[in-house]
């Protein structure tokens, strides 16, 4: 499902590695920031934000430990409940600006400019079919 390089693989991984040795932290700064630049977007969550974030987390690592899989068919269904969640197109680039922060503020030295780049075109294309699966 992700047209990736090799070397756009091991930027993810091992930039995401750092992020996950402390998915509560991660979490933390990734909602912190999302509704310090988009306090619209607060209104969509109803759910336990703590349990939210481990969720967002451990999906991200599922995406990342599967990076040669073809997760198409659950990246869509996941799109899906999302629009029902009245998630919309314009709120993909809050969530994907609030992802980079957060992978640059927990991977230090490891988020250069290749990296950054590469979770862009990731998160970029997981965003477009996601939204494919909206009817
Ligand atoms: C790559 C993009 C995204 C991923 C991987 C992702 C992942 C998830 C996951 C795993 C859940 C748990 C429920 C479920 O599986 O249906 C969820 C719920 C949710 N997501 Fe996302 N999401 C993404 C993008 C977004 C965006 C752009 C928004 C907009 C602000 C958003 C807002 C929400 C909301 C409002 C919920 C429901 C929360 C609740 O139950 O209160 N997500 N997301």
């Amino acid at each position: 499902m992700l047209d990736l390089t090799d070397t756009e693989k091991d930027c993810i991984r091992v930039s995401w590695s750092k992020v996950i040795s402390a998915p509560q932290t991660g979490a933390d700064l990734f909602y912190g920031r999302l509704f310090e630049e988009s306090p619209e977007t607060r209104k969509l969550f109803k759910s336990d934000m703590a349990s939210q974030g481990l969720k967002l987390m451990q999906t991200i690592n599922a995406v990342v430990d599967n990076l040669d899989e073809d997760l198409s068919e659950t990246v869509l269904q996941l799109g899906t409940r999302h629009q029902g969640y009245d998630v919309m197109e314009e709120d993909y680039a809050k969530v994907g600006a609030a992802l980079i922060w957060m992978l640059d503020a927990m991977a230090g030295s490891d988020f250069d400019q290749s990296t950054q780049d590469a979770w862009g075109k990731a998160y970029g294309q997981i965003c477009t079919v996601m939204l494919r699966g909206y009817a």
